[in-house]
């Protein structure tokens, strides 16, 4: 019997996936789930075939150099891939693989609890019943913005802005969306498509963040693109942290130039600005975009998939190296 691949897992893995994966690899895996120093994932590297990562692990030109020449494939349990250089990769000849399609659903699903949650001041009214604060039913308490029937801006029109759109549109939503190329008609499906993000924002009552993270959209959401918006709009952001100025955002939370915000992802998560705890205006949540059982199983098994294609000897499905 020929020896099976090795593995280094670097975070706990669902059961469903962990068994699938210790019946076709040989895995060292991390059963207390704590996030490795690069320092430990390199040492635990030594003597595998293969890394199965998640986006909290940093895969930088520097820790690519330094990487075992045994390693020849890294799957990342994650759609999203800012978080490895694959230039660093290419230049080594090691194959990467990413997991999209699967969240696709789960990650719009959240869009939308984010949309209703900032617009219907979710989590005011928790609060409030919770800590017994609420007096009384009353035609003035805790007045939100009617989300039915207005407009949606989408920046980054790929499978998830799409599905958010398709949500949105069940409310009566007018959507209008920027992204680098025009989307053919069946998939546009009416939406409006404007050439720059800076024309969209003027239409946006609600905006939803929908494009990859990484240097080319850092801070895309600043001061500027903000004061476009319509006085008393929501941003919501389910793709990267990385993608909003924090301090912009934060500012015109607390001036009211925005209603509302809905945030499942943070720059330096989990270690985000600490002004959004103290602002009661922000429906925050710890990036549970694709946190469902279905779907943390369907990437698992996605990466297991590129891992079992890159073994066989066959073209990776989902390849970003
Ligand atoms: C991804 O896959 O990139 C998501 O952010 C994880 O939820």
């Amino acid at each position: 019997m020929t020896s099976r691949p090795k593995l280094l897992v670097t975070r706990r893995l669902p059961d469903a996936v962990t068994k699938r994966l210790m019946a076709g690899y040989e895995a060292e895996m991390n059963p207390d789930d704590h996030v490795m120093s690069a320092e430990e994932l390199l040492g635990k590297a030594a003597g595998k075939d293969a890394l199965l990562v998640t986006p909290v692990d940093k895969i930088t030109p520097e820790l690519v150099a330094k990487l075992p020449a045994s390693i020849k494939m890294i799957a990342t349990f994650s759609v999203g891939f800012e978080h490895i250089n694959t230039d660093a990769l290419k230049q080594r000849g090691i194959k990467a693989s990413n997991t999209p399609d699967v969240l696709t659903d789960a990650t719009a699903d959240i869009a939308l609890l984010l949309m209703l949650g900032a617009a219907r001041r979710a989590y005011e009214g928790e609060r409030a019943v919770r800590e017994a604060t609420w007096k009384s039913w009353s035609t003035t308490y805790m007045l939100g913005v009617h989300m039915t029937g207005k407009r949606l801006g989408v920046f980054g029109m790929g499978r998830i802005g799409q599905a958010v759109a398709k949500r949105a549109r069940a409310f009566d939503m007018t959507i209008h969306y920027y992204n680098r190329s025009r989307l053919k008609p069946e998939l546009e499906q009416g939406a409006i498509y404007h050439a720059s993000a800076e024309d969209m924002l003027p239409h946006c009552d609600f905006l939803s963040i929908n494009a990859p993270g990484g240097p080319e959209t850092l801070h895309w959401l600043n001061a500027e693109r903000i004061a476009r918006m319509p006085d008393g709009a929501i941003v919501v952001n389910t793709a990267r942290g990385g993608l909003v100025d924090d301090n912009a955002l934060i500012a015109a939370l607390k001036s009211g130039k925005l209603f509302a915000a809905g945030l499942d992802v943070f720059e330096n998560e989990p270690n985000l600005n600490p002004a959004y705890r103290d602002l009661s205006n922000v429906f925050l949540l710890p990036h549970l975009g694709s946190a469902t059982i279905d779907t943390r199983n369907a990437m698992g098994f996605k990466a297991l998939d590129n891992l079992d294609a890159f073994f066989a000897g066959r073209p990776l499905i989902d390849p970003i190296a």
